[in-house]
This record gives structure tokens, C-alpha cells and sequence, in this order.
């Protein structure tokens, strides 16, 4: 799948486009703040219906203007999409594939993929656990639609024991009603979990396969889930979950708040042995998250049957040229990429890519 044509109208800072992509190694080079940045994510907005860095959909329409879209003809194996995205400044967004309205993501184009590398995804590295929670589960909702269900449920029931909680802190004698809230969060959780960790699984075997590569197998990566529930055996989760909410009990109710499950767990990053959180060196924290993103659009690859489109921006600064060849070795799909510096990319590959100059919210 690639996209073909992109046209834009009064989004961020461009007033109009419309341009023609090859399916291979398109390059959007220019100064800061020409909007190099603005094409990926429009992009990707596209193509996921997913915000890449705005907080509100809002920000993507132009100053001063009432509206603004973004519309594209992608190259699928079941033939040629058009899609079209609309967003207000005062009312919802409409979608459009062909010539009708689509009001549910069920009715999109299932081939229309796209994956975001943006230099804030270092967080899944240096950020909280919440930070490789939600990375993993967005992965994990892309390829598993129904999890979106299970977290759901999960979250609701959470809510209601740490609500509960509160109130066993003045009244003792609720207590005895945390044993259903007990059965049920550790019934849903190692729902979630299971599917988290077999996502994660794939997901990390890639990801550690590429760093191998990456590094000339100099240095090894392991990625490891971390969690207080025992995850050795996954049909034993939820007995072991209930026994630790049992054990901590009195420890949550002082605090108000569950202390173990799913909503707590992290994902450890290993370089040699070192978490590379604390060890690791830029590049190398840089390398962890492209070897993740490229194992998700092998993911992706598995489950659709179509490559996702890769858009990488800024990814060439603070590696070095020898691991930027390897990145492009990896490229035989659509792939969009920025940089201030042409020179940054290797001599070989821009010269079998399509290079686009953004000025001031044009192309020329
Ligand atoms: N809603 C908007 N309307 C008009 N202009 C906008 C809007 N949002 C952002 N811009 C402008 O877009 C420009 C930034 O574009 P972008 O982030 O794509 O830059 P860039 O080329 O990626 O730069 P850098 O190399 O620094 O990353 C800024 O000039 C900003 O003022
Ligand atoms: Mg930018």
C-alpha cells in the first residue's frame, strides 16, 4: 500500500497542495519550521485518523481559517482509496473514502497503515511506565481491535475499587465488598494481559532481531515485561493477580488506590544487560525505538497483508552514518523521512529518492 497523492487545504501552515508520491524513499528536506514536520503529520492523520503530536484537532487548521482537509489516493492490493478528512473549528471531523460518509473506523479501508516515528518517542525509553504501556497498547489495538474492549472494562472496574477503597478507609465493613471487585478486576486483567504479552512478544523477538542487525551484532537487546503478577504461565495470571490484590490489600487501602495489576506493569529495555533508561547513550536510546517501530510494521505486515506507511521524522541526527545506511537497507516500502540537511543522508539512497524542498508551506 503507498500513498499515491496528497492534497492538502488550509492545513497548519499550508494553504493548498497537491502532490504525487512514489511507492520508495520520499525525502522532505528545508530549514526549521518550513513544515517538513507538518506533511508527516498530515500524513499520518490520514491515514490513521490519529494525531501525531496535536493536542487538539483544531491545531491543524490554518490560522484565522474555518476548516481545513486533507485528502489522499492510496495504492492498495484491492485497488486504488481515496480518502478524505475534514476538520472544523466548530463541529466534528467528517472522513470520506470514495463518495461516501463513513461514521465507524470498522468501515475504513483496512490496508490504510501508518507508523510515526517523532523524536518526543524517545519517552518510550526515557518516559514514565505509562509512556511503554500506552506505546504497547496502541500496538496492541492495532492488530487486536478487540483489546480496546478489555481495557475498557478493565479501567471501569479500577475506578470502582480505588473508589471503594477510599470509602473502606472510614467505613471498615465495606471491605468484605472488595472480594467481587477482586474477582472481576483480576478476570479482566489477565484478559489484557494475556493479549498485551503476546503482542509484546512478536513485537520484542523483531525488535531484538534488529538491533542485532543494526549493530553489526556488536550488542545485544532484550525487552522484557515487568510486572508483579506472575506471567510465566498465562493461564495462571488472574489466580496469581487475585492472590497479590489479596496480599495487598491493607496496603491499598491506606493508600487509596490498587497498587498491583496491569495499570502498573513497565517494559524493561536491555542493552547488554544494562537498562538502557540509565545506560544507554542517545543513539543507542534513539536505535531501541526505530528497531520498535520497524517490528511494528512487520506486525502490521503480518496481520493486513500490506505494509504500513513509515514516517520518520527527523530520525538521521545522532546516528551515525553507518547505522543511517542500515535504515534505508530496510526500506523497500513507502517511506516518508525529514531532515534540515540533505548531506545527512547517504549519497547512495538520495539518490534513489524522490526529494521534495518545503518552504514555507509549499513544496518546491
Ligand atoms: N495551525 C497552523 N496554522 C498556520 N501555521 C501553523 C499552524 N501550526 C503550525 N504552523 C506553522 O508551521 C510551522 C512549523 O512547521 P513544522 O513543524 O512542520 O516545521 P519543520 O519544517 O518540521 O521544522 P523543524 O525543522 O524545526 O522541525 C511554523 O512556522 C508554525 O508557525
Ligand atoms: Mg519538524
Amino acid at each position: 500500500m503507498y500513498l499515491a497523492n496528497l492534497r492538502l487545504y488550509d492545513f497548519r501552515n499550508f494553504p493548498e497542495l497537491d502532490v504525487t508520491f512514489e511507492n520508495g524513499i520520499n525525502v522532505f528536506y528545508g530549514d526549521n519550521a518550513q513544515g517538513k514536520t507538518n506533511l508527516l503529520e498530515a500524513i499520518y492523520f490520514l491515514s490513521t485518523l490519529r494525531l501525531a503530536r496535536a493536542f487538539r484537532e483544531q491545531e491543524l487548521v490554518r490560522h484565522e481559517k474555518p476548516l481545513a482537509f486533507v485528502k489522499g489516493m492510496f495504492s492498495t492490493a484491492a485497488g486504488p482509496v481515496s480518502r478524505q478528512v475534514t476538520v472544523y473549528r466548530d463541529r466534528k471531523k467528517t472522513v470520506q473514502e470514495g463518495e461516501t460518509v463513513k461514521t465507524k473506523w470498522s468501515e475504513l479501508s483496512p490496508s490504510i497503515c501508518a507508523i510515526y516515528f517523532s523524536p518526543d518517542d524517545m519517552d518510550i525509553i526515557k518516559g514514565q511506565p505509562s509512556d511503554r504501556r500506552r506505546f504497547i497498547d496502541n500496538i496492541v489495538y492495532q492488530v487486536r481491535p478487540a483489546f480496546y474492549k478489555f481495557l475498557q472494562q478493565y479501567q471501569r472496574v479500577l475506578l470502582q475499587r480505588n473508589m471503594l477503597l477510599k470509602a473502606v478507609k472510614s467505613k471498615p465493613n465495606l471491605a468484605r465488598t472488595l472480594d467481587s471487585w477482586d474477582e472481576q478486576l483480576s478476570e479482566f486483567g489477565a484478559q489484557l494481559m494475556r493479549v498485551r504479552l503476546k503482542v509484546l512478544k512478536q513485537i520484542s523477538a523483531m525488535a531484538e532481531n534488529y538491533f542485532s542487525d543494526f549493530t553489526n551484532y556488536k550488542q545485544s537487546l532484550k525487552i522484557n515485561y515487568k510486572s508483579e503478577i506472575d506471567i510465566s504461565n498465562p493461564m495462571a495470571i488472574k489466580e496469581d493477580f487475585k492472590k497479590k490484590l489479596a496480599a495487598c490489600r491493607e496496603k491499598d487501602v491506606q493508600r487509596g488506590y490498587t497498587t498491583v495489576g496491569p495499570h502498573r506493569d513497565d517494559i524493561d529495555f536491555l542493552i547488554e544487560g544494562k537498562l538502557a533508561k540509565y545506560y544507554g547513550s542517545q543513539g543507542q536510546q534513539r536505535l531501541i525505538v526505530l528497531c520498535l517501530k520497524f517490528a511494528q510494521r512487520n506486525l502490521l505486515y503480518n496481520e493486513r497483508g500490506e505494509y504500513p506507511i513509515l514516517l520518520l521524522d527527523d530520525v538521521m541526527s545522532e546516528l551515525d552514518i553507518h547505522r543511517r545506511q542500515l535504515i534505508f537497507e530496510q526500506q523497500n516500502h513507502q517511506v516518508f523521512i525529514t531532515t534540515t540537511d540533505l548531506k545527512l543522508l547517504p549519497e547512495y539512497i538520495s539518490k534513489r529518492s524522490s526529494l521534495y524542498c518545503v518552504e514555507a508551506g509549499a513544496l518546491r
